[in-house]
């Protein structure tokens, strides 16, 4: 809210001074969980830079990585409230906001994947989405991609019934709550910036994430065993304050969307990559032991975690769930 006012007062000494006296002052926080060297915040970086290039500096982004801001349940509070303008959660994390519909994405195998998900995140249903976080003062920019998940413990997780009663981190999803409650687990809904200490003192014993999360958390040094399962993915909502957007002049925003854009097709360029350069440096590392998964184990984990589609769609909505199986083909 006050970066909105300041943006509004700077637009009214405007019309006094002329143009571009005034913009100097429009800074956008950019707040998140991970580090500088991971998908999302190699993907805020390249969106500072081309916002600044494309509005000649007038605009300033300070990109804030690491939880050094705000931990997750805090910074959506923060974007609201408009201590920080720019946000990209994970869209795991919009169920406490009111919004659920984001926890379509965290359904095990929904996607097989990347193509399937971009028909999703690029058409009609994404947008869809986004959308509904309008009423809650925040407009939705882009999907950017992390990747798929990897499941890691201190004991080898090859079958369903290797979870169970282990204490499973996962982010504040009833989706995955329901996904580790199949499994035979118990789930822990932790912030990510405690995971890494979770995992290592033992308040948990185990958890989920793409392998570029867990390389550059430092995971993989607290957790002997991973399996490469991929059964669930992991993506972003780039998010800004409504209010600051809207007020925005038509030229700057014009400028930002074209930053945000570019930043996006980068992002999710480089996802894929940077996530299977961080699996190959764990596996260098050595601390961890990395299970393929046979098709039978496969085949085992997907029996188990189907039921979590019917049980979850009361909450999310049958008929987006039905939606995305129709965008991705998948119809299963
Ligand atoms: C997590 O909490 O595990 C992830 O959402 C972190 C992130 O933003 O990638």
């Amino acid at each position: 809210m006050k970066r909105f006012v300041s943006a509004g007062l700077a637009a009214v000494i405007a019309i006094g001074l002329g143009a571009g006296a005034w913009a100097q002052d429009i800074t956008i926080k950019f707040s998140h969980v991970v580090a500088p060297d991971t998908p999302k915040g190699k993907g805020a970086e390249k969106f500072k830079e081309l916002a600044e290039q494309y509005t000649e500096g007038k605009v300033k982004v300070e990109v804030y990585p690491n939880s050094q801001l705000y931990k997750d349940k805090e910074e959506l509070e923060a974007l609201q409230l408009g201590a920080v303008q720019m946000l990209a959660p994970s869209l795991a994390k919009f169920g406490p906001l009111g919004v659920p519909d984001f926890e379509v994405f965290d359904l095990p195998y929904i996607f097989d994947g990347y193509d399937q998900l971009r028909m999703v995140t690029d058409g009609d249903v994404g947008k869809a989405m986004l959308a509904k976080l309008e009423d809650k003062g925040i407009r939705g920019l882009a999907y950017w991609d992390n990747g798929f998940k990897i499941m890691s413990a201190n004991s080898p997780l090859m079958v369903p019934d290797d979870f169970l009663g282990l204490k499973m981190r996962i982010q504040s999803s009833k989706v995955l709550e329901a996904e580790m409650n199949a499994l035979g687990a118990v789930p822990q809904v932790m912030a990510f910036s405690e995971v890494y200490q979770g995992l290592q003192t033992g308040v948990v014993d185990g958890t989920e994430n793409p392998p570029s999360n867990m390389y550059t958390q430092k995971m993989h040094e607290v957790q002997k065993h991973a399996t490469l399962s991929n059964h669930g993915y992991l993506g972003y909502a780039v998010i800004v304050n409504k209010e600051f957007w809207d007020g925005l002049p038509e030229d700057v925003r014009g400028n930002l969307e074209k930053a945000m854009a570019e930043a996006t097709v980068f992002a999710n360029g480089i996802a894929q990559e940077e996530n299977e350069k961080a699996l190959q440096a764990m596996m260098d590392a050595g601390t961890t032991e990395f299970h393929e998964m046979t098709d039978e184990e496969k085949a085992a984990w997907k029996e188990a975690l189907a039921p979590v589609h019917e049980e979850m769609a009361d909450r999310i909505g049958a008929e987006l769930i039905e939606q995305i199986k129709a965008a991705t083909g998948s119809g299963a």
